[in-house]
């Protein structure tokens, strides 16, 4: 390793994350001795990875050193140090509770953040040096951050089992790998799942109800980054309707509520037929006091214009005469 070490602008720079890599600076240059390097393991760290400040050709014989962040010693910045005859540690000010100084001087940095870019100062003392000793500085540059990606849908609103979606990933980039999640979990490779163009572009043949989202594609280069939540509105049905409630025998006089539901997105639309006859539009048809005129073939049509499909559902409502017709007087309301 040579003292200066190529600028990191030179090294592969396509990386878009949020990059903390090293730039190698050799920081001091006592004659004798080999030459002092800091080194960040791994080189290219992402936030929330850990890097380990590893120091090369160490002298002998030290008294102790101690890490500084950024430029200057002053105290504030006195992250920790190392005394070699007791093998001490002393945390500093600057200390933030992930850095652990080893031995041998390195420095472990766990869970990196933003904030720990930047440079960084190790002083070394060496024994009958009193407090003079020699300080090197390193330096971490912060990379550009990884885009936001974010995906375009062909269509918002498919219809179910009907339209084929295309999902992209932008942006695109040879230099990422592309993943597509479904409610959190990482898309199954399916054979109704077609992964064309390097996993960017995702289609589904079809979509159904329950497949409405949330969509969500990540790309990765050593770190990744996931891109907003995207939700379909899968329109479907209606499905078959259900007439409430079922039972088909009434006695004269009774109340007739009749309630008619059918799956669909968007609602959808309602009559009611009689005997073939339109009676009303809505979901729910009543009739009070019913008579024996009521009986008859009770329909309920469900239509969505979003789909275009219809259904319908009938019922067969027979009503009873009342006892002893004969002797009472009915009175049968009109209608
Ligand atoms: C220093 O110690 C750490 C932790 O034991 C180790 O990972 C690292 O490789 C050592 N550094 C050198 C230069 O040997
Ligand atoms: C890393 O730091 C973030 C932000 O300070 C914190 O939320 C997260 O829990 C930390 N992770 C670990 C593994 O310590
Ligand atoms: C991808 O990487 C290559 C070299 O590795 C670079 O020239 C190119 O600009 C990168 N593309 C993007 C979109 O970052
Ligand atoms: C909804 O998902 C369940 C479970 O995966 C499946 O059994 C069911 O058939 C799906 N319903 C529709 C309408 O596709
Ligand atoms: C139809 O009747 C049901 C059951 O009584 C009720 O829950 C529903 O709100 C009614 N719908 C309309 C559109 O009035």
């Amino acid at each position: 390793m040579g003292p200066l070490s190529a600028p990191p602008c030179t090294q592969r720079i396509t990386w878009k994350g949020l990059l903390l890599t090293a730039s190698l600076l050799n920081f001091w240059n006592p004659p004798t001795t080999a030459q002092v390097t800091i080194e960040a393991q791994p080189p290219k760290v992402s936030k929330g990875k850990d890097v380990l400040l590893l120091v090369h050709n160490l002298p002998q014989n030290l008294a102790g050193y101690i890490w500084y962040k950024g430029q200057t010693r002053d105290l504030n910045h006195y992250i920790t140090s190392y005394v070699a005859d007791s093998k001490i540690i002393i945390h500093g000010p600057a200390y933030s509770g992930r850095e652990t100084v080893y031995s041998n001087a390195s420095l472990l940095i766990q869970n990196v953040t933003r904030e720990d870019a930047g440079s960084y100062t190790l002083h070394i003392i060496k024994r009958g040096d009193g407090i003079r000793g020699i300080t090197g500085h390193f330096t971490f540059t912060l990379y550009p951050k990884l885009p936001m990606p974010y995906i375009t849908i062909n269509n918002l609103n498919p219809r179910e089992n009907k339209d084929v979606l295309t999902f992209t990933c932008e942006p695109k980039s040879e230099n990422y790998t592309y993943i597509w999640w479904l409610d959190g979990q990482s898309l199954p490779v399916s054979p109704r799942v077609k992964r064309p163009i390097e996993n960017r572009i995702l289609i589904l043949p079809s979509v159904t109800r329950n497949e409405t989202g949330p969509y969500q594609c990540e790309i990765w280069d050593d770190g990744g980054m996931r891109s907003d939540p995207v939700t379909l509105n899968v329109l479907y049905g209606p499905d078959l309707p259900r007439i409430y409630p079922s039972f088909t025998y009434y006695r004269s006089g009774e109340n007739l509520d009749l309630s008619c539901f059918a799956d669909s997105n968007p609602p959808a639309q309602y009559s009611w037929t009689i005997n073939g006859k339109f009676q009303l539009s809505g979901q729910n048809l009543s009739i009070p006091h019913i008579t024996t005129k009521h009986r008859g073939l009770y329909a309920c049509s469900v239509r969505n214009s979003a789909t275009g499909k219809e259904s319908s559902k009938s019922l067969t409502v027979e009503v009873s005469a009342p006892p002893g017709i004969a002797c009472l007087p009915v009175f049968t309301p009109m209608q």
